[in-house]
């Protein structure tokens, strides 16, 4: 049976205003946006990067419930993007349960000097992150195991749906779903959250240096920036730039654990030694996007300085520049730090922390579900801007389509009857092009993508 969808007409019709379109004639730009000069990391592999096509088909992917073996839960039910892409609860909730750790912020991940993924750093990029939480037992339940379904069968399900023929023909230039491919389309879309508008990045690109004080900070903003960037000791710094590097924020490829050893479900963790970015942790009014660490164990940034002012512990792990110094040289240290702050230093760094957050991440369009609220995307909307030429002999029909993608051009008199019309393949640039040989009675015409099923 041959299914069509109806992909663009080239009479204008009006469609309803609550139906979710994806216009792939007008994409959102993701692979040009604006990164500050004084942002050099980049961590986008070379065979992978960001396309507007691509990180279109990674926002559908990431959005899509049927990504998880219930169909209930996608890559957003956990990285909300009114919580920088986090989750407000200690543990989200998956297909099978709740997760066994926090889920993290995804802000700037194509910034981050530590390409390893995950709190654990186990995924060894971001492409391969992204299918693991797919084949999670817990998370979207195609782990093959437990009497879960593996992910071909994820993939045969991708496959079948009309919408990802479409888009993976106009990403890779042929239908076929893989693993790979989906990896890719997700990891795309992933880089492309960026938050660089924050307080903190308009002070950096006006002053000389960025260690001077900040002119749109605060004097307790400015104090809480000369804490967080100097070292421990004297100086009366709290070290935390070592591993927080500024200006991303994002964590030393060298860190150990910083001492935080609880886990969700009970007992020790050692583990985690990756941190999300540290941009974006609070909105704009100081509140938290959910509770902090892997383990969810805290509330406010305030408990979190008060952790690294006197760490509990010196446990397996536990990162040297968080420890004392060794009783006798070349020995394991036996005291964890100890910063001393008083408490208007603490709620210095706390304020400082609140000059890291952006405000474009929660809102651009780009980012958000492209689905309607019954999860549904109606159309992918092609529309054809027709060219009839004067005189009586020819016309020619041109619209713009996918690139690469063989759609049939129907045409008809009345919007009700269509004849079976004739196949055209869009070129490299999306460019449909269609000389009518003859004067026809139709004044509609319609580009349809087919699909056998
Ligand atoms: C049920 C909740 C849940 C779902 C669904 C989920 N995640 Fe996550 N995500 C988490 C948790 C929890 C972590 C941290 C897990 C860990 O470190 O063990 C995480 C970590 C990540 C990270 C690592 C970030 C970093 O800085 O290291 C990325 C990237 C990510 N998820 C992307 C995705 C994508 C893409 C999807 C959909 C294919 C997805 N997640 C689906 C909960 C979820
Ligand atoms: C030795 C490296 C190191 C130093 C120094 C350090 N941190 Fe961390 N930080 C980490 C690691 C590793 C994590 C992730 C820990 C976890 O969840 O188990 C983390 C997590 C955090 C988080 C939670 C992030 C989130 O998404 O939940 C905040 C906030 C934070 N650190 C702030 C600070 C501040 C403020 C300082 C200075 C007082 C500081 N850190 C010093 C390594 C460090």
């Amino acid at each position: 049976m041959k299914k069509i969808i109806t992909i663009g007409l080239a009479a204008s019709v009006s469609l309803s205003a609550q139906e979710a379109i994806l216009d792939l004639t007008k994409l959102h730009s993701y692979s040009d946006q604006e990164v500050p000069d004084y942002i050099n990391r980049d961590n986008t592999p070379r065979n992978n990067p960001i396309t507007d096509i691509g990180a279109t088909l990674g926002r559908v992917l990431f959005y899509d419930k049927r990504l998880s073996k219930n169909s209930m839960v996608s890559c957003a039910s956990c990285h909300k993007q009114e919580e920088a892409f986090g989750d407000s609860a200690i543990a989200s909730v998956g297909v099978a349960g709740t997760t066994g750790r926090h889920s993290m912020r995804l802000v700037n991940a194509r910034f981050a000097n530590e390409d390893r993924f995950f709190w654990d750093e186990r995924a060894p990029n971001l492409e391969e992150q992204t299918t693991q939480p797919i084949q999670d037992h817990i998370e979207m339940g195609f782990s093959g195991a437990d009497g879960d379904p593996d992910l071909s069968a994820l993939v045969n399900r991708v496959s079948q749906i009309e919408l990802y023929q479409v888009l993976f023909t106009a990403v890779f230039g042929s239908e076929g779903v893989t693993e790979a491919r989906m990896q890719r389309a997700l990891a795309q879309f992933v880089r492309s959250i960026q938050s660089f508008d924050s307080r903190y990045d308009r002070g950096f690109a006006s002053a000389p240096n960025p260690n001077v004080d900040f002119t749109n900070f605060t004097a307790q903003e400015n104090l809480g920036k000369r804490i967080f960037m100097a070292p421990p000791g004297p100086g009366g710094g709290a070290g935390c730039a070592a591993c927080h590097q500024p200006p991303t924020f994002d964590i030393d490829p060298n860190s150990g654990h910083n001492g935080v050893t609880g886990s969700i479900g009970g007992g020790q963790d050692l583990t985690n030694r990756r941190s999300p970015s540290l941009r974006d942790l609070v909105d704009r009014n100081g509140s938290p996007h959910g509770p902090f660490m892997h383990d969810g164990s805290m509330d406010s940034l305030l408990e979190v300085v008060n952790h690294y002012n006197a760490i509990p512990a010196v446990t397996p792990g536990l990162d040297r520049r968080l420890a004392g110094p060794p009783p006798r040289p070349g020995g394991a240290p036996t005291q964890a730090q100890r910063l001393n702050l008083s408490e208007n230093e603490k709620g210095a760094l706390v304020d400082f922390l609140g000059t890291l957050t952006g405000s474009n991440l929660y809102r651009d369009e780009k980012w958000s579900s492209p689905f309607d609220e019954n999860h549904e995307l109606a159309y992918v909307v092609l529309p054809a801007e027709v060219q009839f030429s004067l005189g009586n002999e020819a016309m020619t029909l041109e619209a713009k389509g996918v690139p690469r993608v063989t759609y049939r051009l129907k045409s008809s008199v009345d919007l009700k009857t269509w004849d079976y019309g004739v196949e055209i393949e869009a070129d490299e640039n999306g460019l449909l092009s269609y000389e009518i040989p003859e004067l026809l009675k139709a004044k509609f015409f319609c580009f349809v993508y087919e699909t056998s099923e």
